[in-house]
């Protein structure tokens, strides 16, 4: 429609047509036979204002969605259609590997053509908006919706946050593709303690470095909407952060788009004490710069009294509908409400071969090796070794992660399926025990239905299982332990003060570790575990995240060497929860624990414990063996402004390798003191066996500024340290000067 005709829209719309553009709802407001007995009692609304409503909350399907926007157009006087929205997250129907686990791929490229694939299925599927990506920087596993975060490093983060907002909204201009709603802004993932829904409190220098880069890189990829944090900021609850959302995001950022509040986000000012009722909820959420107000009352029920009453201006209001049609008329729904809802196309589109060959490169990339001894992977499938497929996730469907809540989990391959492709009947398989047997978490968990399962076998069952799985192991030469959390203790509101694996998945592991044979130990989980003891113990360790769609074809494909493994951490792997939180762009401290001139206990250390994760930021192996040499720094920042770094890199192994290039920098003294080692660049090249080749960076000054307590940035001058190798700790260095 013409910008003229839409402005002309909006300005025969009444009060009530205009609120409602700003009010969204979930499914059972238009699905329920009786709306008056459905959720609007717990939230007051009219069926006026469901009728009136702007869009809506995970209501997905090409039937599903065509027949509430048929029903709602007829009711529209002036036939706005309803916006659908849904959160696909890390895959609609096929699923990805949980974000934690793409970040460990540290390759945005092939996350972007993922996402692309993503949103052909969900356009087929009639979706217009996804409240993805999450991009909240986290440092704290103990937080359980680190599985929806790409990591603890912003420079990392913002790479992948471009290539999704890139890869959803890709075609969206020419009609194709789906609107991104980049999330939670801002700075979530510092909930204090790793405590769900915490508050986050830091300084305004920790803020711009670390946590705000992702949510300004998916802004300027182009994202669509940004959604509001549920938490606290600095003592502001997002949802009602003016300086937030007026001041950085629209001036500094120069977003235009909508801002969605998270779900009852804006009712929750009362209970965050920032607000008195529902109607002055509305009114600081409206004034902050929140246009819709989801699944929650106040905004229906608060702005008209807040105009009447002359506490709110009719051009807030008119600003906020605006950006809403605006979005909707971008997307073509007023010439076509149904965009690509189509039953036809979603089966020519959802869980295609190509989409699942996407999805099984994408989980090969995910996983991570974290130990080989003695090479003993890759398994050669003629050395005729017998293999053993012990643990509870072994033949376990569910391997795609909380928030795959459009995931098709029949439709995943399992770890048994993937080996046996390779193995046929010489491989033995054996449940051993539940993934958890811990009755009261499923009871508090709130089961989400459909997501998991709530297994828990009797003790006859789980004993019983027990000795088959120690039977199967003596007969096997190798044994494969799959092992990790429950999917419920992970994600939204699955926050955790213990992440080791429970009793009885280390009792069935030191049972088997008595065998004496060797142990291939793959890690489901949605964060980072603590894995120290499982470490020692096992001869290979593989993190397999939540792998997805694909995920056991991806493991077998990594165990057998159809694929060299080329995962490379994205989030510090701790030694124990007391390190918490923790992550490897930490500062120096006046008295570092290895160089203080200071001796004994006077450095910063823990008495009883390393200081260092069990494994750091960047850290992954492959098969075979690479040389890093010749690092090289030309130093053109005064003429060119950039410096030009180069690396020689050897593939003196037996297998072909992609390899994770990564380029830190220390400044040594600053004006605000700098992290001992930062990112700034990386690079994923594959080098052939015996192979050698250089790998070049050309660093913009830019890569080396930072900012102050004002949230100003700046590029001093003075000495630097580059690190270049193949993890945070495991690098060559030079030195230069700006
Ligand atoms: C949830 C989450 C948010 C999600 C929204 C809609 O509470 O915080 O990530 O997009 O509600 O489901």
């Amino acid at each position: 429609m013409e910008r003229s005709k839409l402005k002309s829209l909006l300005a025969e719309l009444t009060l009530d047509e205009k609120i409602g553009q700003l009010v969204q709802l979930s499914g059972e407001f238009y699905n329920a036979s009786d709306i008056s007995l459905g959720p609007q009692r717990k939230l007051g609304i009219t069926q006026r204002t469901v009728d009136l409503s702007g869009s809506v909350l995970n209501v997905v399907g090409a039937e599903n969605i065509r027949a509430v926007q048929k029903d709602h157009l007829q009711k529209s006087k002036h036939a706005i259609p309803l916006l659908f929205m849904a959160d696909i997250v890390y895959g609609y129907r096929t699923i990805y590997p949980i974000p934690i686990g793409m970040g460990s791929s540290w390759n945005p490229e092939l996350i972007q053509k993922a996402y692309k694939s993503t949103a052909e299925e969900a356009y087929a599927g009639g979706v217009h908006v996804t409240f993805a990506p999450m991009v909240d920087l986290v440092r704290d596993p103990r937080w359980g919706r680190t599985l929806e975060s790409t990591g603890e490093d912003p420079y990392l983060n913002s790479q992948f946050a471009k290539a999704m907002v890139n890869g959803f909204q890709f075609g969206l201009n020419e009609g194709k593709g789906i609107a991104s709603c980049v999330k939670h802004f801002a700075a979530y993932g510092a909930a204090e303690a790793g405590r769900e829904y915490n508050s986050a409190d830091m300084s305004l220098v920790n803020l711009y470095q670390n946590y705000l880069p992702a949510y300004k890189a998916a802004v300027k990829a182009g994202a669509k909407m940004v959604m509001t944090s549920l938490s606290t900021l600095n003592g502001v609850p997002s949802t009602a952060d003016r300086w937030l959302i007026q001041d950085v995001l629209r001036k500094q950022w120069g977003f235009e788009g909508v801002v969605i509040s998270d779900y009852a986000s804006v009712f929750e000012l009362i209970q965050h004490g920032f607000a008195k009722d529902a109607v002055d909820a509305a009114g600081k959420a409206l004034q902050a710069g929140v246009d819709i107000d989801m699944k929650s009352p106040c905004y229906a029920q608060g702005l008209q009294p807040l105009l009447e009453d002359g506490k709110l201006s009719i051009d807030k209001i008119d600003d906020a509908v605006w950006r809403v049609l605006t979005l909707k008329n971008n997307l073509g729904l007023f010439e076509n409400p149904y965009r690509g809802a189509s039953s036809e196309l979603e089966k020519t589109t959802i869980l295609t071969e190509s989409k699942r060959k996407v999805a099984r490169q994408v989980s090969r990339e995910s996983l991570v090796l974290l130990k080989n001894d003695n090479d003993i992977l890759p398994l050669n499938i003629k050395d005729n070794k017998s293999v053993a497929l012990i643990g509870p996730y072994s033949s376990e469907k569910e391997l795609l992660g909380l928030w795959a809540v459009h995931g098709d989990r029949q439709a995943t391959v399992t770890f048994e399926d993937g080996i046996r492709e390779y193995l046929g009947e010489k491989l033995n398989v054996a449940k051993g025990t539940d993934i958890i047997r811990d009755v009261a978490f499923f009871d508090q968990s709130g089961m989400i239905p459909g997501l998991a399962k709530k297994v828990i076998s009797s003790d006859e069952i789980e004993s019983d299982n027990f000795k088959s799985a120690l039977a199967t192991a003596n007969e096997a030469d190798i044994i494969i332990f799959t092992c990790g959390e429950h999917t419920m203790q992970s994600g939204e509101a699955g926050s955790r003060t213990k992440l080791r694996l429970p009793e009885n998945q280390m009792r069935l592991f030191n049972a088997l570790v008595q065998t004496n044979k060797p142990i291939i130990t793959v890690v489901v989980s949605g964060r980072p575990l603590i894995l120290s003891e499982v470490a020692e113990k096992s001869q290979a360790l593989i993190q397999a995240w939540f792998p997805g769609t694909e995920g056991g074809h991806a493991l077998a494909d990594i165990i057998f060497g159809k694929t060299n493994p080329s995962g490379r951490l994205s989030m510090s792997m701790p030694f124990n929860e007391g390190q918490l939180p923790m992550s490897y762009n930490y500062l120096s401290t006046g008295r570092p624990e290895r160089t203080s001139q200071h001796v004994g206990r006077f450095v910063s250390r823990y008495i009883d414990a390393p200081t260092k994760p069990l494994y750091s930021f960047g850290y992954g192996l492959s098969y075979g063996k690479v040389r890093y040499h010749d690092l090289q720094c030309v130093n053109n920042i005064q003429k060119s402004g950039f410096l030009e770094v180069s690396i020689k890199i050897d593939n003196v192994g037996k297998y072909d390798r992609d390899e994770v290039v990564q380029v830190y920098i220390h400044d040594i003294e600053a004006s605000i003191v700098q992290p001992i080692r930062r990112l700034i660049d990386f690079k994923k090249v594959h080098i052939r066996t015996g192979e050698s080749r250089a790998v070049n960076f050309l660093i913009d000054k830019n890569k080396l500024g930072f900012y102050d307590q004002q949230g100003n940035f700046r590029v001093e001058p003075g000495r630097f340290k580059l690190f270049v190798g193949k993890s945070s700790e495991d690098t060559l260095e030079e030195n230069f000067v700006l």
